[in-house]
């Protein structure tokens, strides 16, 4: 990568390079003083070089080296040569060679970086600092091997979908609200006062009309931006790998996506195997107590109500009396789990709505200790053992109260219990498909929402239960899973004008309203819109799983807090008197708020 400046990289150099002349730029990584002569290790994206200053080469040279010091941005001039034998280093893949400096350029100093911008290092450090100075932070090498891997991945998104005849098509980024569930970012209008742009927390409606506009096959790696409550796998802004296809049925989306996701894990060497498995979001939640299930273990939720039909054992007995559930995971291996641990998980199952968590330890065939075992009777017991496949050394958890929070309950109990069995596997990939999920769900104030989004076309079998029974009606949706986490979604969508009109009736939205605010799709639902589907991966998300980075941030090149702000940009801040009168703004008082 030859330019002006220089001849060779810092990572290039061989030894068939031996005796050749060379310059090379870069970054000073270290410098050693080892009686007279000097070592500096050269540092660019590309590798590492070691140079070596004797005054025999160039006084002036070596001279000049005596004042370089870490982080200073330099040239160098000199001969390639062997190094001794014992001084090779097999490690640096230049390690066979050194650069004999005989002159060099300082183009730049550098103070002394904030934190160490070694891997190892730097971790221990708080992410505020080093994310308030991210330039610096981005030179460590894991940083830039990061970003390495995100650029390949969108080239390899790219070849794949072109490949396969879809268009690359950009959708605007200053738009009208889109609701995806999240808050809106605004933008307000200097030319329209009291008017406002959204940031699109997803391109959904621009490429249902690219489907109308008749491109068939549209994809975009796509930025989108959702003022939500953060987490480790959340950013206010994100970038999706978004696609859109016509005349198709889920089928057609999800083995598109499988091949994309096999082609995107074998890049960094990750196997999997197609059809990736499918499971209804029904199954989901009864299985796993979670629609993203995390599929690399087994200890499966399992509905034992009718094995306490009969039962004395009286916090069962009035739930199922009420027509509750009692279902049970089998912690294999757990019967020694300290009463400490099992006190902790007492209280996550309580946080999540239970009444307790009820527990047998099986310390021997007949030794079953249990704050309950005295209740059991041998039919149950022979029950349990046959259902749960119980062994000894198990330790068998119960939930009693309504399914659905059984099941939520019990889920994040067995996240718990896996990881305390030490049985989820760190570098399995295991991806499952969630189908089916509802159409609709209840919001936090009781009211009747969308539970992907409102353009998602409800399942054929179940129209006739739109008006009566909303909550009943499954979607023709899909949601992809890694790991427990979740990476993408989708769906087929509405394409008659008619149906959307009665989703939008059924989501308490006027005429008046749904024409102001979706008259446009509305509308070309009316021009001729083909059956069309889609979806959309969180890029951020599949690149923290496939490369194991320990949060989104970490491959996101200017990441934001989970405060939402740039500690480098120091943004969001404020801004003149003069900007915000000329978009009509005027700040209400702290009292006014
Ligand atoms: P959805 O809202 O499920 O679908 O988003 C798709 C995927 O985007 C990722 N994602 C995020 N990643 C990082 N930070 C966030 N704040 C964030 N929010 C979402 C997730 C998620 O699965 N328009 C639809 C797709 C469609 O129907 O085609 C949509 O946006 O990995
Ligand atoms: P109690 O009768 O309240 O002392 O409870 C007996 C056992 O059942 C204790 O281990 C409780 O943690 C457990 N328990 C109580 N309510 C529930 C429930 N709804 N689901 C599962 N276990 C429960």
């Amino acid at each position: 990568m030859k330019t002006s400046m220089r001849t060779h990289t810092c990572g290039e150099l061989r030894s068939d390079a031996v005796g050749t002349n060379v310059r090379m730029c870069g970054w000073v990584e270290t410098v050693r003083d080892h009686g007279g002569v000097i070592f500096i290790d050269l540092r660019d994206r590309f590798g590492i070089t070691q140079v070596i200053f004797d005054p025999r080469d160039s006084a002036k040279a070596w001279d000049e080296a005596q004042h370089v010091r870490p982080e200073y941005v330099i040239a160098v001039a000199g001969r390639v040569e062997l190094r001794p034998e014992e001084m090779k280093n097999e490690k640096l893949p230049t390690g066979e060679i050194e650069v004999r400096c005989d002159a060099i350029t300082v183009f730049n100093k550098s103070r002394t970086a904030p934190f160490p911008l070694e891997d190892k290092e730097a971790v221990k450090v708080s992410e505020d600092l080093r994310l308030s100075y991210r330039y610096l932070d981005l030179r460590r090498r894991r940083s830039q091997e990061l970003l390495r891997r995100r650029h390949e991945l969108a080239m390899r998104v790219r070849r794949f979908f072109d490949a396969q005849g879809f268009v690359e098509v950009e959708t605007p980024v200053l738009t009208k609200s889109t609701p995806e569930g999240a808050r809106d970012y605004l933008v307000p209008s200097r030319i329209m006062p009291g008017c406002f742009y959204a940031l699109p927390q997803a391109p959904q409606q621009y490429k249902q009309l690219l489907m109308v506009a008749g491109f068939d096959r549209y994809f975009q790696i796509a930025r989108c931006f959702r003022d939500e409550d953060l987490r480790a796998d959340r950013q206010p802004e994100f970038t999706q790998i978004d696609m859109e296809m016509s005349f198709v049925e889920p089928e057609d989306i999800i083995s598109t996506v499988d091949a994309l996701l096999r082609d995107l894990a074998a890049s960094v060497g990750r196997k999997v195997d197609l059809p990736i498995k499918r499971i209804t979001y029904r199954e989901a939640m009864d299985m796993y107590g979670s629609d993203r299930p995390d599929t690399r273990f087994g200890m499966h939720i399992i509905d034992v109500s009718d094995v306490f039909a009969e039962t004395g054992l009286q916090v069962f007995a009035r739930v199922l009396a009420d027509g509750g559930r009692v279902k049970a995971i089998n912690a294999k291996g757990l019967a020694g789990a300290p009463l400490r641990v099992l006190d902790e998980w007492t209280v996550a199952a309580k946080a999540a709505g239970l009444g307790g968590l009820a527990h047998i330890r099986v310390q021997a065939e007949d030794t079953w200790k249990s704050p309950i075992t005295k209740f059991l009777s041998e039919k149950e017991k022979a029950g349990l053992r046959e259902r749960l496949d119980i062994e000894v050394g198990d330790l068998i958890l119960f939930g009693a109260d309504s399914a659905d929070l059984v099941n939520r309950a019990l889920g994040q109990i067995r996240l718990l219990a896996g990881k305390a069995a030490d049985v989820i596997p760190d570098e399995v990939c295991s991806f499952v498909w969630v189908t089916e999920f509802p159409l609709f769900e209840m919001d936090e104030d009781g009211q009747l929402t969308f539970t992907h989004h409102p353009f998602t076309a409800p399942h054929p079998e179940d129209l006739g239960l739109l008006d009566e029974q909303p909550l009943k009606v499954r979607a023709q949706s899909y949601d992809i899973v890694l790991n427990g986490v979740e990476l993408g979604g989708g769906s087929i969508r509405i394409h008659d004008a008619g149906l959307q009109e009665k989703m939008f009736a059924i989501l308490r939205m006027s005429r008046e309203e749904s024409a102001a605010r979706f008259g446009h799709l509305l509308d070309a639902l009316r021009f001729g819109a083909p059956p069309h589907g889609g979806l959309a991966l969180g890029f951020d998300r599949l690149l923290m799983l496939l490369t194991g980075a320990s949060s989104i941030r970490e491959v996101i090149a200017f990441p934001k807090t989970q405060k939402a702000v740039d500690l480098m940009m120091k943004a969001p801040a404020p801004v003149d008197e003069r900007q915000l009168r000329e978009l009509h703004i005027n700040l209400l008082s702290s009292s006014e708020k």
